[in-house]
């Protein structure tokens, strides 16, 4: 069994301090459902208190690592070599449904280099963590991606464009190409728990379009070490065109092939 490192620890004790205080306001939130002004504005509370915490919490135990955060952009730090990058409520829309699927998202570069991940399912109080070399866990149990090796038998998870967002066409020639070839297509609401059930082997492929870094970041790590292969769709830099395709390679590679033919206009 592998041990989280220092800074993993420290990644963990993050993600429990925060989710903790969404658990807190979820309870509120549903409580609140009836009034529409109210949850908007409360969700964007839950957001910023869950990050406040974890930025506090990083910045004392690692001064001078830098950050990037959904909702306070960038800090930069002193140490120009790590970064983290946190998606403090991943799934706001779930969130204000009072739908209790909804992460926190904590990532890890060194020298530009995704190097750890820790995802928490904040209901479901699962946290996934993974190192490089070190494998991927959920506690102390390693997570590998599934083992089919044909589409026709995968369950694949993507996300839909949701209003404001743009890429709604494509998104649904690709899922009516996807949709013909394999088992199953699902749609859950957190880019960073699609990623860490990928990896542990739950789901056997995700793909979608127009993703943040911190939707990404800790959720790759997790995938790429539990044996899988976490990609931009078209070859080029995941963290800065947010294109993802994940799972292992004997399902993720053929349901890449099939994205990579869909015209984008
Ligand atoms: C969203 C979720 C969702 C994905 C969206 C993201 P947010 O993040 O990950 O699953 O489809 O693209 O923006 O806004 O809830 O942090
Ligand atoms: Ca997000
Ligand atoms: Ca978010």
């Amino acid at each position: 069994m592998s041990r989280p490192s220092p800074t993993v620890s420290v990644m963990l004790d993050a993600a429990r301090a925060a989710a903790k205080r969404l658990v807190r306001d979820f309870g509120e939130v549903e409580n609140l459902q009836v009034s529409r002004k109210g949850p908007a504005d409360f969700v964007s509370t839950a957001d910023r208190k869950a990050e406040e915490i974890i930025h506090e919490k990083l910045s004392k135990a690692r001064p001078g690592y830098g950050f990037l955060m959904e909702e306070t952009g960038a800090v930069e730090g002193s140490d120009k070599s790590h970064r983290f990058l946190v998606d403090p409520l991943d799934g706001t829309l779930n969130f204000l449904h009072g739908l209790p699927h909804f992460s926190i998202s904590i990532g890890l570069e060194r020298e530009g280099v995704l190097r750890a991940g820790v995802v928490c399912d904040v209901m479901r109080n699962e946290y996934f963590w993974a190192e490089t070399d070190q494998g991927a866990w959920l506690e102390n149990r390693r997570l590998k991606v599934a083992a089919r090796k044909k589409l026709v038998d995968a369950l694949v998870v993507t996300g839909i464009p949701q209003l404001g967002k743009s890429g709604k066409d494509r998104f649904g020639k690709e899922l009516s190409v996807v949709m013909e070839e394999v088992s199953g297509v699902r749609r859950h609401g957190s880019a960073a728990l699609d990623l860490a059930w990928v990896a542990a082997g739950r789901l056997d492929a995700y793909w979608e379009r127009g993703l943040a870094p911190w939707d990404i970041a800790a959720g790759a790590v997790l995938v790429r070490e539990a044996g899988g292969m976490a990609e931009d769709i078209s070859g080029g830099d995941l963290l800065a065109t947010g294109d993802v395709i994940a799972g292992p390679e004997p399902i993720a590679l053929p349901l890449r092939a099939l994205l990579r033919k869909v015209p984008a206009g």
